[in-house]
């Protein structure tokens, strides 16, 4: 169980390094995913459910820092909540498929893994090319930007 942090107000700087951090987690859990699969073809099903736990350690760890550091950070300085509630909503459906995929593998049953498997993948990869935009590019461009007086409107300006 990972303990959860509450708005914390850090300075400009760490929410940076957080956003480099989360981008660079993606390749690697994604290596780690890959991994499991590979041990599912084989039929090594507890060496997969090991590495599974591991990538499902790590995934969670990822996802509560996104969640209860950036997105309120992007929340904060905008007022488009329609896509920051699709972002909760992916991480809702990645945690229903990773719950899927332990299942499939604690059954040994690879058919059931494969599914679950495939949809996860599609699901981190149109959630990861949502964080490219969201948190690499727009947050990250907003906050190394000087200080400027929000918009009457309250909206964020996130030009490049
Ligand atoms: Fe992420
Ligand atoms: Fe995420």
């Amino acid at each position: 169980m990972i303990a959860r942090t509450s708005h914390p107000q850090f300075p400009k700087s760490v929410h940076r390094l957080l956003i480099q951090r989360m981008a660079a987690d993606h390749p690697k859990l994604e290596s780690i995913l890959k991994d499991v699969a590979v041990q599912v073809e084989r039929h090594f099903f507890d060496s997969a459910g090991k590495r599974f736990a591991e990538f499902r350690n790590k995934h969670d760890r990822h996802m509560v820092v996104e969640e209860d550091v950036l997105f309120p950070v992007y929340e904060s300085l905008t007022t488009d909540w329609e896509t920051i509630a699709e972002m909760k909503q992916a991480h809702r459906l990645i945690r229903q498929l990773i719950d899927d995929a332990q299942s499939a593998i604690s059954g040994w049953d690879g058919e059931r893994f494969k599914k679950a498997y495939r949809d996860l993948l599609d699901a981190l990869a149109t959630h990861v090319m949502q964080e490219v935009v969201l948190l690499a590019e727009d947050l990250d461009s907003c906050l190394c930007a000087e200080e400027e007086p929000r918009p009457a409107d309250g909206s964020l300006k996130l030009s490049s």
